[in-house]
Parts: structure tokens; sequence; C-alpha cells
């Protein structure tokens, strides 16, 4: 290793900084696991100020794991709306229902078993062990890799096999005999507070005389990350079809984005679709002379950007058409639903985005 600092200096520095600077975070004024492994599943999704308020959301509507268990999919994926990757909110019912069935609702006290449990993997399972229950286990997030990468100089690749046994190996050869896991919040908060990716506080820091990457102006460089996959661009012409004061909307199903989310019929194309293609893919089953009497009212486009794709969105809207008139394998499995059911729906952003640009919701 290339920075010779004592080991045991490290964390004992960095969790004197953190008990000195550290946010007061309502889950680390408890050791129940329920409420980590909560707060945790959030944090992957989204950054602590963002998180807040889904946390205190879902603690007042499920106060234990049998509460959650219990509750159907859809009010979980509701009040998951906003954070994404919603497959996160359902193994997270999964979860609680394995808790609850298999451990008696109690979590298990070992990260290695917890990583059996359904949405748990390494990272969490060693947050909420180290945590909770004092296991002497590194927990490595995002904020822990560039701690650690700029500090110690380590060039190899988060991503990589033999980068993650490094990382690894450290974190390890770094946790403290006693109370692993304020090390670990010391750890991550450190790198959410002050070795940011952006502007890292080199200027004030601890570690001002012993960082690689500090002392050698390679702070930018550090830690080596993945060349970021390209996105994808998907356009998405949903048909909203109305009947008096109901919508016609579906379920998504499983195998793409959002699934058990409702949306509106749609087309999906690789390329943006003429105005005038448009009616000629959505009416398909429509002579033409017909096609040309349907008055379709064609929205601007909304922008979506999730991780890895970009989705152009445009709302075809239109009314009194007959639903035979639509084509067929756009309506699969639709139905009509009245204003107060949509509003309870766990609907995508970009749903709830075009409803309320339309003051319907
Ligand atoms: N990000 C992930 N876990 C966290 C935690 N316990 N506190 C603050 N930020 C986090």
């Amino acid at each position: 290793m290339i920075n010779e600092m004592k080991k045991g200096d490290f964390s004992a520095k960095i969790v004197a900084w953190y008990r000195e600077h550290h946010r007061d975070l309502p889950w680390r004024r408890t050791l129940d696991p329920y409420k980590i492994w909560l707060s945790e599943i959030i944090l992957q999704q989204t950054r602590v100020l963002q998180g807040l308020p889904y946390y205190r959301k879902f603690i007042r509507h499920y106060p234990n794991i049998r509460s959650l268990a219990m509750a159907p999919e859809q009010e979980i994926l509701r009040l998951w709306q906003g954070l994404g990757y919603y497959s996160r909110a359902r193994n997270l019912r999964k979860c609680a229902q394995v808790v609850l069935a298999e451990h008696g609702a109690r979590f298990p006290r070992t990260a290695s078993k917890l990583t059996t449990l359904p949405g748990i993997g390494k990272y969490t399972a060693a947050a909420i062990a180290s945590f909770s229950f004092d296991e002497r286990i590194p927990a490595v997030d995002g904020n822990v890799y560039r701690v650690l990468a700029r500090h110690f100089g380590i060039d190899e690749r988060i991503s990589s096999a033999e980068g993650k046994r490094v990382f690894e190996k450290l974190a390890n050869d770094l946790m403290p005999p006693a109370n692993p896991g304020i090390h670990n919040q010391a750890m991550m908060e450190f790198g959410a507070l002050h070795c940011l990716p952006v502007n890292p506080k080199c200027d004030s820091c601890i570690f001002e005389k012993t960082c690689y990457a500090s002392r050698r102006n390679l702070q930018t460089l550090l830690p080596v990350k993945a060349k970021p996959k390209k996105a994808t661009r998907r356009y998405f012409y949903y048909v909203v079809i109305s009947r008096g004061k109901k919508l016609l909307m579906k379920e998504r199903k499983a195998g793409d984005i959002w699934t058990g989310l409702f949306d509106f019929p749609f087309h999906e194309d690789r390329k943006p679709v003429s105005m005038k293609k448009i009616p000629e893919i959505l009416f398909s089953n429509c002579a033409q002379q017909a096609r040309k009497k349907i008055k379709a009212k064609i929205s601007s486009e909304f922008k979506h950007v999730l991780t890895h794709q970009v989705i152009r969105a445009r709302f075809i809207e239109i009314q009194d058409v007959e639903k035979r008139n639509v084509s067929q394998s756009l309506l699969m499995d639709s139905r009509y639903y009245s204003i107060p059911e949509i509003a309870r729906l766990p609907k995508p952003v970009l749903i709830s985005r075009y409803f309320q640009e339309k003051g319907i919701l």
C-alpha cells in the first residue's frame, strides 16, 4: 500500500470527525433493524434530504415489520412513488413477509443471514448488521469507495472483480475492534459531507497530510469508475381515451420499467414518430375515412430521464372514440378508472406530471 498511515489511526480520526459533524438523522437514533433496513433501502434510491420524508411516511404507515408485511402491494408502491426502481418497493414487502413468516418477525442478526432476504445485498446486510447488531463488517457504499480510493490511492476500477477485492480487503483492515457501526457511519458521512464527488473540501480536511489524492491533486481522477452506460432513447405515444369522466388505464406488466404501476395504453418506438403517422399506428383498426374524423389532440413532448433511459412521451387525447377503433394490441388489460380511483393508483412520475399539467390531479 502506498499510504502508510496506521489503520487504527485512520478509524479513530474519522470517528472523531463524525462525532462532531454528523447529521442528526432518525435512523441514527435507533438500533431497531426494521427502521435501519427501511432507511437503507430508501437511501439506495435517493439522497438523505429527499429520502427523509419517505422514511417518515413509511414509518407512520408501517411502524413495524408486521404492518408492512400485511400491506397491499399497491399501497406500498403508491407511497414509494417518485423514488423510482419500483422492484425495491416490491422487495420491501416480500422481505417483510419472509421476516414475519420465517424468522418470527425478527431480522436475522448476521450479515450473511441477512443477505438471504429479498432485496438485501451485501452492502445493506453489512449496514444493518453493523448498525443494529455490532457485527464487525464493513459497509462499503459509493461514499466509502470514494474516501478509500482517494485517501489510499486505489486506482482499481470499482466495478471490476479485482477492484472489489482490493477495496473490500482495505475496508476490512480498517475496521476497529469496537463500535463497527459508528465506524461505518463515519466513513459514509465523511464521503457524503466532506470528501465530495465534486469540489471535495480538501482545504479543511483532517486527512490533508495523508491523503494520496489530495497531495498529488488527483481528486477528480479517483475513484476510477466504469464508463457510464449509454442511455437508451425511448419514444412513448400514450393514448388517453376518456368515457364520460373516466379514463382508460392499465397496469404495467413485469419485464420492463414501472412494473405494477399504472399508465395509459401506448405505442413505443425507437425513433420519433411523425404527427401524421401517429393516428395510423394508434387507430390501425379504423378505415382511413373514419380515422380522419377522429379528433385527436397531441400533447407537447414530456421528457423523462431515468438512470439508463431517456423517455420522450406524447399524450394523444381522444374523446368518444370507440374502443374497437383503437389498435387492439394497445388496449390489452386496460379498463376505465374514475378520477378518484386514479388518484389512488400507483403511477410513474411521468404520468403524474401529465395529470398535474392537465390540472386533473
Ligand atoms: N446513505 C446510506 N446509508 C446511510 C446512512 N445510514 N446515513 C446517511 N446516509 C446514508
